[in-house]
């Protein structure tokens, strides 16, 4: 199509262009520019040193960290970039990148792969009659540890109107996810593991119109169910495998559900999904905020759905170094039990208010001396703080490696376990099962030895952000790890990042675009990952809530056989996962990693099928019909289509 400003570009190709400007890159505004680890640096590279590039000094630019990328509309001014690019000297030889200038979504240029120790390369790009520009920096392909990329002397030149950065692609919030009928539906897990003796509690998620009356037949001894709220408590002293019948009625119907309960050695049979404090109030989180939280979750039907941890992660405790006086107190007591800091006057108070809601609660601490945050960690003192989280009533640990660094000899896996061990051992004594989440990044392989220090789920990489370039390195580096998730052990790639987030007082939307919300949900799900929801529940929006809320795709999460998706096929910046689901079926997400919309096509050989099968669309809960070898779909921008596969009849 040719737009008036085509023609006018095409007039001016060739021509001398008089008032041509020049505009560096570090004068636009880079609040839009996505990054890695921490946020672009104007003029400096990412840790605040002169832009170096392979022993050249630059005076201007923009350092930043893979992945990166920042878009530019150009609105009809004719115009070049110029800029040398390549991994800032800081890193000392470390790191690998690819830049790369995106024009209308085409590439109009490639560094191809740059090492730490390569010299810069420059780039000189004709921008006549290009509409927007994207400035991507990959990382190419092994992971983003020292990607700090330097876009150096980057610089456009323009005739017409001055280029302006800007967030994203404009897309709206389709909501795909079916309301809830009012007729009683039964969601959520189907199997749960208990250890015998242990204090057992679960709220049958249903939803459908209040009021509803529950029951469970065949419950082992032991375990009573309250019929008006649906929530089963007790425990069971002998060891066995129950199968029981949940059944939910209300004046529109009943439903009824198989649920096994496994009274043995492992717990967290299906992926926990909760909500955690850290990735909307971080530092900010009060008692107050915990609780609020899990009244809107209550309130918002999440538990309907499955959803049942409350977790607060760090800032529980005194923060020794901190002026703020509500971090401030005695670190421990006399018998060097651990104080919670004045925001959490009563622990024991806050457990039984989530458990009271039919929920569990989770909590957060470090193996070193001090936290992530700089508040007081367990070293030396594990003893003591297992048995008073097990006494305040918790359910779940997340045990975070940080300033262990300073206690651990070297990174061998003698080391790197160490510290799991010593906290390994104080739980088992408790009188409670508590879920054991590690977290120290992905170390030491830990997917390959979490299970034999009793971890349940582990953090396989560095922490997420709400962008784009940390959504897709993280989710799509997962692959390979499917080997080490089964029942009672899964994959941590970290927590969600849709809805209200913002690591402090101050939250923001994420800036994450729909198809990219889609993106997220469908793959942690396909990975078989916790889902840890990150955001205030009190500013859950319709669009949210409908990410969170489908049990189709929640499902293919929390299927009793607990295996996570691999990647099985991969064609330029399109991907194929797929997931073995209990029943035989397949869950199958077809992603599109590119720049502009893009067709997917999962073949039946990738897959291990042949013959005719059935295709449902997952989100939309609708058939779309039956294909003989692929189902193929036109994927947008950065999403995604999920969907099961099951033989035809
Ligand atoms: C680390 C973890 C985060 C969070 C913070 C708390 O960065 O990876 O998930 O727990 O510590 O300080």
């Amino acid at each position: 199509m040719t737009t008036t400003a085509g023609i006018l570009a095409g007039l001016w190709m060739g021509t001398p262009v008089s008032a041509a400007e020049t505009v560096p890159l570090d004068k636009l505004d880079l609040k839009p520019m996505t990054c890695g680890w921490q946020k672009p640096v104007v003029g400096k590279s990412m840790d605040g040193n002169p832009l170096r590039i392979g022993g050249q000094v630059f005076a201007s630019g923009v350092g930043t960290h893979a992945a990166s990328e920042l878009n530019v509309i150009l609105d009809g001014g004719a115009a070049s970039f110029s800029a040398v690019v390549g991994v800032d000297d800081e890193v000392e030889g470390l790191g690998s990148v690819e830049f790369i200038v995106m024009g209308d979504g085409k590439a109009l240029w490639k560094s191809g792969v740059m090492k730490g120790s390569d010299k810069g390369k420059k780039v000189e790009v004709n921008l006549t009659g290009v509409k927007s520009v994207s400035l991507v920096v990959t990382d190419a392909g092994d992971g983003i540890n020292f990607d700090h990329a330097d876009w150096a002397a980057a610089a456009f030149t323009v005739s017409g109107a001055k280029p302006k950065t800007e967030a994203v692609p404009g897309e709206e919030p389709v909501i795909l996810t079916p309301k809830a009928g009012p007729a009683p539906k039964i969601n959520g897990a189907k199997v749960v593991g208990v250890r015998p003796g242990r204090p057992f509690l679960f709220r049958i998620p249903a939803t459908g119109e209040r009021p509803m009356s529950f029951s469970a037949a065949g419950l082992p001894s032991g375990l009573t169910l309250d019929p008006a709220t649906g929530i089963i408590t007790g425990s069971v002293a002998a060891r066995g495998s129950y199968k029981v019948e949940l059944g939910a009625k209300n004046s529109l119907g009943a439903a009824v559900r198989g649920l096994r309960i496994e009274v043995g050695d492992r717990i967290a049979l299906t992926p926990p999904m909760g909500w955690n404090s850290w990735n909307c109030f971080a530092h900010a989180v009060t008692a107050d905020k915990v609780r609020r939280a899990a009244d809107a979750f209550i309130k918002a039907g999440l538990a309907e759905h499955g959803w049942s941890y409350i977790n607060i992660d760090d800032f529980w405790e005194v923060c020794p170094g901190s002026r703020d006086a509500t971090l401030q107190g005695p670190e421990r007591d006399a018998e060097g039990r651990i104080l919670p800091n004045p925001r959490f006057p009563d622990m024991k108070g806050l457990t039984d208010y989530i458990h009271g809601l039919g929920l569990k609660a989770g909590l957060y601490s470090s193996p070193g001396p001090r936290t992530c945050g700089g508040c007081v960690g367990s070293f030396g003192f594990e003893e003591q703080d297992a048995a008073s989280y097990a006494a305040w009533g918790f359910d779940y640990l997340k045990y975070d490696w940080c300033s262990y660094n300073g206690k651990a000899y070297d990174r061998s896996l003698a080391e790197l376990k160490k510290p799991y061990q010593t906290m390994q051992k104080a739980l088992a004594k408790q009188n409670r099962d508590i879920v054991y989440s590690l977290c120290q990044y992905g170390m030491g392989q830990v997917s390959a030895w979490g299970d034999s220090v009793d971890g349940n789920c582990w953090r396989t990489t560095g922490d997420i952000t709400d962008s784009w370039a940390s959504l897709s390195s993280i989710g799509f580096s997962q692959a390979g790890l499917e080997a080490y998730a089964k029942p009672g052990n899964w994959n941590d790639p970290d927590m969600l990042i849709v809805g209200h987030v913002g690591w402090g007082p101050a939250l923001h939307p994420t800036r994450l675009t729909p198809n990219e919300q889609y993106t997220h949900i469908s793959l942690w799900c396909l990975l078989a990952s916790p889902l840890l929801i990150g955001c205030d529940l009190e500013q859950l929006d319709e669009f949210t809530l409908s990410l969170l809320t489908n049990d189709e795709v929640l499902e293919v999460n929390q299927d009793p056989l607990g295996r996570q998706a691999g990647r099985v096929a991969i064609a330029g910046k399109t991907e194929v996962w797929a997931k073995q689901m209990e029943d035989g079926s397949l869950a199958v997400g077809l992603f599109n990693r590119g720049e502009t919309a893009a067709t997917v096509t999962a073949e039946w050989s990738a897959l291990g099928l042949s013959g005719k099968q059935v295709v449902r669309d997952l989100w939309r809960q609708k058939e779309i019909g039956e294909q003989d070898k692929a189902f193929a779909a036109e994927i947008p921008r950065h999403g995604v289509a999920l969907v099961r596969i099951r033989p035809a009849k």
